[in-house]
């Protein structure tokens, strides 16, 4: 057929194929001590604390073990999968424990399992092991102040989740000139007062919820206090202008300065003039071709091309 050209069809295919593989880049890992004595043991109990020779709340050998192992799976997992080097690196690994006897000595098991040294490593042939840092802050930083908070304010069980409650509250009475609760204005540890400290850990509290996946972009930047300018330009991308518009809220009718038609408007009217086009021209051809074959009673059946 001659007319075989008439009729067009488009395929627009558009495909976005992310063939980028994953890759790991960070590991954080968090676990507990090991097995260990008793914390406390009750008045009557049979056995009392000479069954535990080095006191309550130690880790056992049992524990040490247990971590030896643990830090030995992780080699296995992050050093010969060749994520990480075999010899330790301080450019690589951090690590941090509470400041208590069993949390520390967990750490250090674990890095025994996962960091046997090569020769080169040892300082002395016949110790199979290395010294790597265990960072910790004092027990007293962790949970003396909480306690503190607990007896001024009376409210119990304060920790990071909820310590905003009373750094808000008295912010507020500050903003206000109410009376000043007197150990707001105390110094804690003459660095800062009690009340500036409150308000660091409430920002601190607000940086672990708010510090993770795509809120991150809210917070990069920004120290402690973000600046307005500066908030408003990290969300930039992440807040809408024109938020009515990308809800799909429809456009106010007779507003000055516009048209009154959306993208959204043009672009199908558009589309439904493409589609006429292509119908018209079809049509068309197919008149043509039973014009050219009016006088043939058998060209309609012609599927020779
Ligand atoms: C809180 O009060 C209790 C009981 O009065 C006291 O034993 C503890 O030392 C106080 N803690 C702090 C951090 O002030
Ligand atoms: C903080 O204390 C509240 C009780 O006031 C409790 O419900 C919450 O689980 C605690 N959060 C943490 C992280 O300990
Ligand atoms: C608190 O006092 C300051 C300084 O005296 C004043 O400027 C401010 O307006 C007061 N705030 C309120 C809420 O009364
Ligand atoms: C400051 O911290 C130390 C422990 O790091 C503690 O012994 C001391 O009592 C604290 N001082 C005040 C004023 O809270
Ligand atoms: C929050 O995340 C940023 C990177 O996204 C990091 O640099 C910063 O140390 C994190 N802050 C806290 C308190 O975890």
């Amino acid at each position: 057929m001659k007319n075989k050209w008439c009729l067009f069809v488009v395929f627009y295919v558009s495909f976005h194929a992310c063939l980028c593989a994953e890759t790991l880049r960070l590991v954080n890992l968090v676990y507990r001590h090991g097995d260990r004595s008793p914390i406390e043991i009750f008045p009557k109990d049979v056995n009392q604390i000479e069954k535990w020779p080095q006191g309550l709340g130690w880790l056992s050998k049992i524990g040490m073990k247990q971590h030896y192992a643990l830090g030995q799976l992780l080699k296995t997992r992050y050093i010969d999968s060749g994520f990480m080097k075999a010899e330790y690196s301080r450019y690589e690994i951090s690590i941090e424990s509470s400041d208590e006897d069993r949390c520390l000595m967990s750490a250090y098991s674990n890095l025994a399992g996962m960091y046997p040294p090569d020769d080169d490593q040892k300082f002395n042939h016949d110790i199979p092991w290395q010294p790597i840092p265990v960072h910790t802050r004092p027990a007293y930083e962790d949970n003396m102040f909480y306690q503190y908070l607990g007896n001024v304010s009376g409210w119990d069980h304060e920790n990071i989740s909820n310590i905003w409650r009373i750094a808000d509250t008295l912010y507020c009475e500050k903003s206000h000139n109410l009376t000043v609760n007197t150990w707001a204005d105390q110094k804690w540890n003459n660095t800062q007062t009690v009340f500036e400290k409150l308000r660091k850990l409430e920002n601190f509290q607000f940086t672990l919820l708010y510090n993770g996946s795509e809120m991150s972009m809210l917070k990069g930047g920004c120290a402690f206090d973000c600046p307005f300018d500066q908030f408003v330009k990290l969300t930039k991308d992440a807040v809408p202008t024109d938020w009515k518009r990308q809800c799909g809220y429809p456009e106010p009718k007779g507003k000055s300065g516009s048209s009154g038609l959306s993208t959204g408007w043009i672009v199908s009217i558009g589309l439904t003039g493409l589609l006429v086009v292509v119908l018209v021209v079809g049509i068309t051809c197919v008149v043509k071709e039973q014009r050219k074959h009016a006088n043939m009673p058998y060209g309609r059946f012609d599927v020779s091309s």
